[in-house]
């Protein structure tokens, strides 16, 4: 059969887009670590954060194709912005806590003043060792399992994965002092409209990807449970405020498009 030139059109872009996008995807945009910077507006009433800045990463998944070059790069820009505090929103790993080894050599080196906390992602929960939690405590990361960390002007909560997990919001702002305001870090976004606690000023979640693969014009092709209503970004609800990171890694396929690995600087400000 002889092809028309029209027909060999055709056929090159409805098999020829694929297969570049997916090489496109996956070696290149996978690897290119995009910073968002963003000033997040505080109400009156959480005044303690005004001047806090936060380094937000998460979704490593770092058994499912990690890239140990990707999370050295991220943590060498951290450490070059001088932050405040370091929040790790979860999934560090698919399903393999052995992965935890190499992630670990790298956060290791993650450096701010108030230090680096953790909460669960529902991979890390379906997949929970004791190794893996040691892990994260030996590179210096605190890990907040329906927990609080109080300091002066503020306490960071951290809650378990929805998904994966048993959160327990009640018990962990049982802890929190009732004048203090709080950031809290809760994997999964969705979980943003259970957030009534008037001092939570800032959730910070992940869970997402943002997507992983967006199509233009349109946006996110595929979203998970417990992350179809707030996929990415910056949401705010009366004095409370939502930011969703797309995150560092991949799941499933090696593959990241219109969608790139994000490492997360926000300024809090009175606004
Ligand atoms: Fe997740």
């Amino acid at each position: 059969m002889k092809l028309t030139r029209r027909k060999w059109l055709v056929r090159s872009l409805l098999y020829g887009g694929p297969v570049c996008g997916f090489a496109y995807g996956g070696l290149i945009e996978k690897r290119r670590l995009s910073v968002t910077r963003q000033t997040l507006p505080l109400a009156a009433r959480h005044a303690a954060l005004d001047g806090l800045k936060i380094a937000v990463m998460g979704d490593f998944h770092h058994d499912d194709f990690g890239d140990d070059s990707l999370i050295r790069r991220a943590v060498k820009a951290i450490n070059e912005e001088k932050v405040d505090l370091v929040c790790l929103v979860g999934d560090y790993i698919t399903s393999d806590p052995r992965a935890m080894e190499p992630l670990c050599e790298e956060l290791q080196h993650l450096r701010s003043r108030l230090g680096t906390f953790g909460v669960m992602g529902n991979h890390d929960c379906w997949h929970l060792t004791p190794e893996f939690l040691r892990s994260l405590d030996e590179a210096g990361v605190r890990m907040l399992i329906n927990d609080a960390h109080e300091w002066d002007h503020f306490c960071l909560v951290g809650l378990d994965s929805i998904r994966g997990g048993r959160p327990d919001m009640p018990f962990a702002l049982k802890k929190v002092p009732p004048d203090k305001t709080v950031l809290l870090g809760w994997h999964e976004p969705d979980t943003f409209d259970t957030v009534s606690d008037p001092r939570v000023a800032l959730q910070l979640s992940g869970h997402t990807h943002g997507g992983q693969i967006c199509a233009p014009f349109y946006g996110p092709v595929v979203l998970p449970p417990g992350g179809k209503k707030y996929p990415h970004g910056h949401y705010r609800r009366g004095d409370t405020s939502l930011f969703v990171t797309r995150g560092i890694g991949t799941l499933n396929i090696p593959v990241r498009f219109l969608c790139p690995p994000e490492l997360v600087f926000l300024d809090l400000a009175l606004g």
